[in-house]
């Protein structure tokens, strides 16, 4: 079996390249990567061939098509990026790190998913990320987590922030059980998995909880006076289906991640708010 880099990043200055660097977990990637280089949308889309390069010495490819119910309405869109993307990222020739999501699973699983668990996604956005997997080809590893929140971007947590400001009382989804991950915890173990065997791996936070917990704790943390109405997933009515249960665990020694709970809070200790 072939084995990872010993020392990414004593591989020089860009020989790292991010696509999706301007995404939350891209932004939290060169973080990581001191001296990456990073590809924002407008530098490099993906849908496309990669701009003549250098081949780098790894690739993390965070660009993605992230809208899980715009998908629904727009499955080859969705494939063009998060399909097409991969493997164009992956023509680069160098090993490649790929994110992939805990929507491959369908959730009825009791306890948590690990890797040999067989996917079934049961959205259009899991089936394009089923796919991108098998598109990064052999020399990747498939880095599936689950529930992302940053100090960047769109996410639940900066969401939270400005509706619990806003309101008294919010709606959250009670009935789907996930691992909430702070994208500057999974940039940091993304170093150690590249000294793994290519494969896939579970990377997500310790812990677990539902939608309405995780905003409990948010608004605890931030301080704010919001009650949150624990609802169903039918009551809120999303477009596309999400599994129930998607808690990912390694089997295979993938690194541990801090708890949520954890992750939460070193991202309120640096979340932008400014466009929330
Ligand atoms: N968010 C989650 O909860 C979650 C959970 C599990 C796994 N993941 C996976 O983790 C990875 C990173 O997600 P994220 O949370 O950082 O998402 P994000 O904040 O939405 O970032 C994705 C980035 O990809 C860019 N992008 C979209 N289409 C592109 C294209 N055609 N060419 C180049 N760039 C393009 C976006 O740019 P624009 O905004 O300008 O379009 C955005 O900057 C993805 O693979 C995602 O599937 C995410």
């Amino acid at each position: 079996m072939e084995h990872g880099l010993a020392d990414p990043v004593g591989t020089g200055p860009g020989r790292v390249l991010v696509t999706g660097a301007g995404g939350q977990l891209g932004v939290a990637l060169l973080e990581a990567f001191p001296g990456a280089r990073g590809f924002t949308h407008a530098d490099w889309d993906v849908t496309q061939p990669a701009p003549v390069l250098e081949v780098p010495a790894l690739v993390l490819h965070a660009a993605a098509w992230t809208n899980v119910d715009g998908a629904e309405d727009d499955p080859q869109g969705a494939a063009a990026v998060n399909v097409g993307g991969t493997a164009n990222a992956a023509a680069l020739g160098a090993p490649m790190v790929a994110f992939s999501t805990d929507y491959v699973f369908d959730g009825t699983k009791q306890g948590p998913y690990v890797e040999s668990d067989a996917p079934n996604p049961q959205s259009a956005y899991g089936r394009t990320k089923l796919h991108g997997e098998a598109a990064a080809g052999e020399r990747a590893w498939i880095v599936r987590s689950s529930g992302l929140f940053g100090w960047t971007s769109r996410n639940f947590v900066r969401t939270m922030l400005r509706l619990g400001a806003e309101r008294d009382e919010l709606a959250v989804v009670d009935d789907q059980r996930t691992a909430p991950t702070y994208v500057g915890h999974l940039a940091e173990a993304v170093q150690e998995i590249v000294k793994l065997p290519f494969g896939v791996y579970h990377v997500a936070a310790g812990g677990d909880c539902t939608w309405a917990e995780f905003a409990e704790a948010i608004f605890e943390e931030a301080g704010l006076d919001c009650r949150v109405r624990r609802i169903t997933t039918a009551e809120f009515g999303a477009k596309a289906k999400r599994p129930a249960n998607s808690v990912l665990r390694s089997e295979k020694g993938a690194p541990t991640l801090p708890h949520w709970r954890e992750g939460l809070r070193a991202c309120l200790s640096r979340l932008d708010t400014s466009g929330v």
